[in-house]
């Protein structure tokens, strides 16, 4: 399987480059900024970009657009750019993959939902609270509605292996390992399904292989707000200094709106692949201390 990857630079993207690759697939994985090992420039705004790697030569069976503005706070004061590089880059994206007849895979999230009854399933009503998602809802829709050959997967508090160590799992331990004191204000009223991006990659590479369509959540046994999240992870630190700041979401004067009951429901995978089985922030934090 030949798989372009816009966006390997980055968390989702690169664990997905790392583990098709090691599979055996003919993978390209692409970076904007941040030229991250084993990464060629690929701007998904641009396809005129001289710059770009030629994706035409390459011709992928599938492309998988991780290629987005993740920051939800930036993206709620920043409309154009939110759109620009959520929903316009999906556009492009569409536009690609039907020229080149490749499947198109769009990665989305839990924020399309409000946050007042999840976690979710995959049928169920999106009402979302903030640009971040309102853009990533119009993104799917371009997706579902233009490209036959689509999966998308919904995820949330995505945690990792990844080249910058920016994700909040990973800073937490790079700072508890440092003996860096530690000043942690967290909600202890946002619940979500953090998931590991290896698991993310694994279950797409079984929906790939197996030519599944439609939207898939992919979502971990744990179901936490941020103060367990963060407290999950301390634990296997003792001597670690840190002030943990149970805060209200309302306190905390975020430019963009959170759903507070988020996180995803993960049956409709678990009964297509029951023998899956998924990790969670214990595995995680305990396999890294092995390391
Ligand atoms: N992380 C989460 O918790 C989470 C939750 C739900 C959904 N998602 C979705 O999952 C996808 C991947 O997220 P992530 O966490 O892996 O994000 P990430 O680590 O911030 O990576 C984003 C990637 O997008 C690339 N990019 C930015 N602008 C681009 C452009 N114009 N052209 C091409 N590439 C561009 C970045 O490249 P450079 O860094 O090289 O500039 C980077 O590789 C996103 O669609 C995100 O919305 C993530």
């Amino acid at each position: 399987m030949k798989i372009f990857i816009a966006g390997a630079s980055g968390l989702v993207g690169g664990n997905c480059m790392h583990y098709f690759k090691s599979k055996g697939c003919d993978v390209i994985g692409t970076y904007f900024s941040y030229p991250a090992k084993d990464t060629v420039f690929y701007d998904t705004l641009n396809h005129e970009n001289p710059a770009n790697f030629d994706i035409k030569s390459f011709a992928p069976d599938v492309i998988i657009h991780c290629g987005a503005l993740t920051h939800v706070d930036y993206c709620e004061q920043n409309e154009a750019e939110s759109y620009q590089k959520t929903v316009e880059s999906t556009q492009n994206l569409v536009n690609l993959s039907l020229q080149l007849n490749a499947k198109l895979v769009f990665i989305s999230t839990d924020y399309i939902f409000d946050g007042k009854t999840g976690p979710y399933l995959e049928n169920e009503t999106p009402n979302p609270l903030s640009l971040y998602g309102v853009h990533k809802l119009e993104a799917e829709t371009i997706v579902k509605t233009q490209v036959a050959k689509h999966l998308i997967l919904r995820i949330t508090n995505v945690y990792g292996d990844e080249e910058r160590g920016k994700n909040f799992v990973s800073r937490i331990i790079d700072q508890a390992k440092n003996g860096q004191k530690l000043t942690l204000k967290l909600p202890v009223d946002q619940f979500a399904t953090p998931i590991n991006a290896f698991d993310i990659a694994r279950a797409l590479y079984l929906l790939l292989n197996e030519e599944k369509k439609g939207i898939y959540n992919i979502a971990s046994t744990d179901y936490m707000n941020r103060v367990q999240l963060a407290q999950t992870i301390l634990k296997y630190f003792p001597n670690a200094e840190y002030d943990l700041i149970p805060m209200r979401t309302h306190e905390m004067n975020q430019p963009a709106a959170r759903p507070l009951q988020g996180g995803l429901k993960m049956e409709k995978f678990l009964n297509e692949y029951p023998d899956f089985a998924f990790s969670n922030v214990d595995d995680y934090v305990s396999k890294y201390l092995t390391k």
